[in-house]
């Protein structure tokens, strides 16, 4: 009993700042890979390009920091700004609630328990607890010392979860200056979970061993881009007269989600021996007002959009016309910010800002 009683105080201390930090002993993997994301750098003071826009935010004259919701979920005090998304603000997220200006995570607030997902365990809650066998020699852990795990929480599964900060974000005008289609967040066997956190090599835990653990620095624009390269596709069709390559998106939402985005198609035509550039193709979601892009909060419109839509096959064409023996190198890749908008921001002299980013890459040979 007494054992019993530290261990509940033990944890009861331990939980009082639930951190990353305090996972890193059991969970070495996943808290290393968490360290790279975005989700660990979603402050001011970790992510440039957030800061750079807070900067010019008419709210930041009031100290009102508005966007605390969702890139800082679990400051209370100005000292937890500091700290971007944690652990415990996706493990706790109990049910989303839909809302017009945003939707909203309901926490849970009964401590020590998170919620994950695990095929074949669908309706457990793992209570931590020793077993002994009757005669006293042969102890068994089950669950994990330091928490409750409940397994039952569907949008652990179908990514649900993920939508109480990305589905859309409204300003004040409401305009919904960016949005990811709910169709991700459906189905158990594809959606932002299994895409942005596929398997990968190694442990989830140290005390209970297993092959594989989901990855915790959520592949995306900033980080690890290439992971997700499988899920785009470039074809191509020789014509009579000029070609066509088509990007084929099999994300079930736009190919980029963020306004700041650019998404672009670089091909060059080889023949004889040299190089020639052909026209950059160029997509876009321009929000703005009165016809002219503007910063988010005053946007009242969408300006312009040649954004590839979810799951589009989009299909650009070119006057060339081709012949046997002519290579077309193909090279589809994105600006995190628009390079418009760098100078606004004061980001221009930013390099990983600045640089353009392959996403996929490919060659067809003209027979
Ligand atoms: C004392 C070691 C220990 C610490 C500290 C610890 N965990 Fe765990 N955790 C475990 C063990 C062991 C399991 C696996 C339990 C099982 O499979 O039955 C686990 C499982 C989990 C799971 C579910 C894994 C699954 O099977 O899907 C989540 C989520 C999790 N831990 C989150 C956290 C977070 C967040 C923290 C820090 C706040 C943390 N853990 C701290 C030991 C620990
Ligand atoms: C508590 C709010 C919150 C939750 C829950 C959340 N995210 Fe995020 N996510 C953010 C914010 C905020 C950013 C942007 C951080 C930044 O760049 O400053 C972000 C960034 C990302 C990025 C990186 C985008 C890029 O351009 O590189 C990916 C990928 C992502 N989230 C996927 C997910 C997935 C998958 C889930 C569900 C498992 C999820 N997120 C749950 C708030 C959240
Ligand atoms: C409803 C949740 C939510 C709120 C509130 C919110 N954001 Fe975000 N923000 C996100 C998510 C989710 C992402 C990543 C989405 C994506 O890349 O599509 C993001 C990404 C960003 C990015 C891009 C960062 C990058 O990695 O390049 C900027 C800039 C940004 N937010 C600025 C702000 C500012 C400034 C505020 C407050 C005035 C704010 N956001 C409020 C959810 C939110
Ligand atoms: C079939 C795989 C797939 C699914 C399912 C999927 N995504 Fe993506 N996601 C992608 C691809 C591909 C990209 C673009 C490549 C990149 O950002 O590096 C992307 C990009 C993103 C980005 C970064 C975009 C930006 O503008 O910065 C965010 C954030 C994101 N996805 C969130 C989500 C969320 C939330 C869900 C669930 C509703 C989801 N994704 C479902 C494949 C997927
Ligand atoms: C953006 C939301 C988000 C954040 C932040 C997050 N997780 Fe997770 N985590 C998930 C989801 C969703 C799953 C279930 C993935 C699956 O099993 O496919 C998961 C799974 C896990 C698992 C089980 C892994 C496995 O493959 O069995 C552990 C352990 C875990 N998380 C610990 C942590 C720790 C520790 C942190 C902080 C360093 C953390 N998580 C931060 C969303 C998140």
């Amino acid at each position: 009993m007494k054992t019993l009683l530290y261990i509940l105080a033990l944890s009861s201390i331990l939980f009082a700042n639930a951190d990353t930090a305090s996972c890193k002993k059991c969970h070495p993997l996943i808290v290393a890979e968490f360290e790279t994301s975005m989700h660990k750098k979603s402050s001011i003071y970790e992510d440039k390009v957030h800061k750079a826009v807070w900067d010019l935010h008419p709210a930041k004259a009031k100290g009102d920091y508005k966007c605390a919701k969702c890139h800082t979920p679990n400051a209370t005090t100005a000292e937890e700004e500091h700290e971007g998304i944690t652990c415990i603000s996706c493990h706790t997220i109990m049910d989303v609630e839909k809302h017009a200006q945003a939707n909203k995570n309901v926490y849970l607030k009964k401590p020590k328990t998170f919620f994950s997902a695990e095929p074949g365990r669908e309706s457990q809650k793992v209570e931590y607890k020793q077993v002994t066998s009757w005669f006293g020699m042969n102890k068994t852990t089950v669950g994990s010392a330091y928490h409750d795990i409940d397994y039952t929480n569907e949008k652990f599964y179908n990514g649900e979860m993920c939508m109480g900060c990305h589905s859309h974000k409204q300003n004040s005008h409401e305009f919904s200056v960016c949005t990811t289609d709910e169709a991700g967040a459906k189905d158990k066997k594809s959606n932002c979970i299994t895409c942005h956190m596929p398997k990968v090599d190694g442990s989830a835990t140290t005390v209970v061993k297993t092959k594989q653990h989901a990855y915790h620095g959520f592949a995306g624009a900033r980080v690890k881009p290439e992971m997700l390269s499988q899920y785009v596709e470039l074809n191509f069709n020789n014509k009579q007269k000029g070609f066509e390559v088509i990007i084929d998106n099999k994300a079930p939402h736009n190919l980029m989600t963020h306004p700041l985005r650019v998404v672009q198609l670089r091909t060059v035509l080889v023949r004889d021996a040299k190089q020639i550039a052909l026209k950059t193709h160029t997509f876009v979601k321009v929000i703005g007002k009165d016809g002219k892009p503007s910063m988010p909060w005053i946007a009242t419109e969408v300006v312009k959009d040649t954004m590839i839509k979810a799951n589009e096959k989009r299909v650009v064409e070119f006057d060339e016309t081709l012949k046997a023996g002519d290579k077309i190198e193909v090279k589809l890749g994105f600006f995190v910010v628009n390079p418009k908008v760098l100078k606004k921001l004061n980001l221009q002299d930013d390099k990983e800002l600045t640089k353009f980013t392959t996403l996929k890459s490919t060659h067809f040979n003209v027979e």
